[in-house]
């Protein structure tokens, strides 16, 4: 029944999409986290929405508002952004744009460090759960299409092909942060990458190349 589409291919279609940083408890004031404004995800969850899809947002400490339609969970660690993409499953497709943070401290202080006279603190990191990848597991449970992105700063394709066999994901949208202005700004400049077809996209404003990013991703879900 495409007539009833109304341009809204992606209706009735589940799919989770995570965004912004994530920030990993040293003390009660102190977070390890990542650059990230989590304006790509949510341009991205904002045109999947756009779109007709049932979007769940999940998403780490951002300044921004969650897109009108669009179900946010806001979550800080890694930890409790893998807990709610689990619960957010079933879902057809994920589109995993957070910087999660590959480190967490192992142990989270329940009072404030304070200096003193015995010098900085040493903090030992233990590794985070990856998201991207458990998703990626095959299983009964896994979206038909999983996106993850890389953000690299020196052959770009290289890397993003790399982790796209590592992660076992469907496809990697790549962009190089080296570029002036990507970092934080309102321009992307992306590769995609799939098993057997890269394709360079023209630098564009973030929401363009987010809806561009939702209608392949409309295609490809059929
Ligand atoms: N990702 C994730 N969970 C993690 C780390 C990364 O879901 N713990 C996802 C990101 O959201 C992104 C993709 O994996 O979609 C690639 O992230 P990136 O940091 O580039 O990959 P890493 O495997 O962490 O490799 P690197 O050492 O380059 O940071
Ligand atoms: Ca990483």
């Amino acid at each position: 029944m495409k007539m009833l589409d109304g341009g809204r291919p992606l209706a009735g279609r589940r799919i989770i999409v995570t965004a912004g940083p994530t920030a990993e408890p040293i003390d009660p004031v102190r977070v390890l986290t990542n650059r990230s404004s989590g304006r790509q995800g949510y341009a991205i969850a904002d045109a999947l929405a756009r779109l007709g899809a049932e979007v769940t947002l999940v998403s780490g400490p951002t300044a921004l508002d969650a897109p009108s339609g669009v179900r946010r969970v806001s979550v800080e660690t890694a930890q409790e952004m893998l807990e709610a993409v689990r619960a957010a499953l079933p879902a057809e497709a994920a589109v995993c744009v957070a910087a999660v943070s590959d480190w967490r401290p192992d142990e989270v202080f329940g009072i404030k460090l304070k200096k003193g006279k015995d010098g900085p603190p040493t903090l030992r990191l233990v590794e985070n759960p990856d998201i991207l990848a458990e998703l990626s597991a095959a299983g009964p449970g896994r979206p038909r299409l999983v996106v993850g992105f890389a953000a690299e700063t020196n052959d770009v394709e290289l890397h993003a092909r790399a982790k796209l066999a590592r992660k076992g994901c469907d496809w990697i949208i790549a962009n190089d942060v080296s570029e002036p202005g990507v970092m934080g700004g309102s321009d992307n400049a992306v590769m995609i990458i799939t098993r057997d077809h890269v394709e360079r996209w023209e630098r564009a404003p973030k929401d363009e190349v987010a809806g561009r990013i939702a209608a392949r991703i409309a295609e490809a879900l059929g």
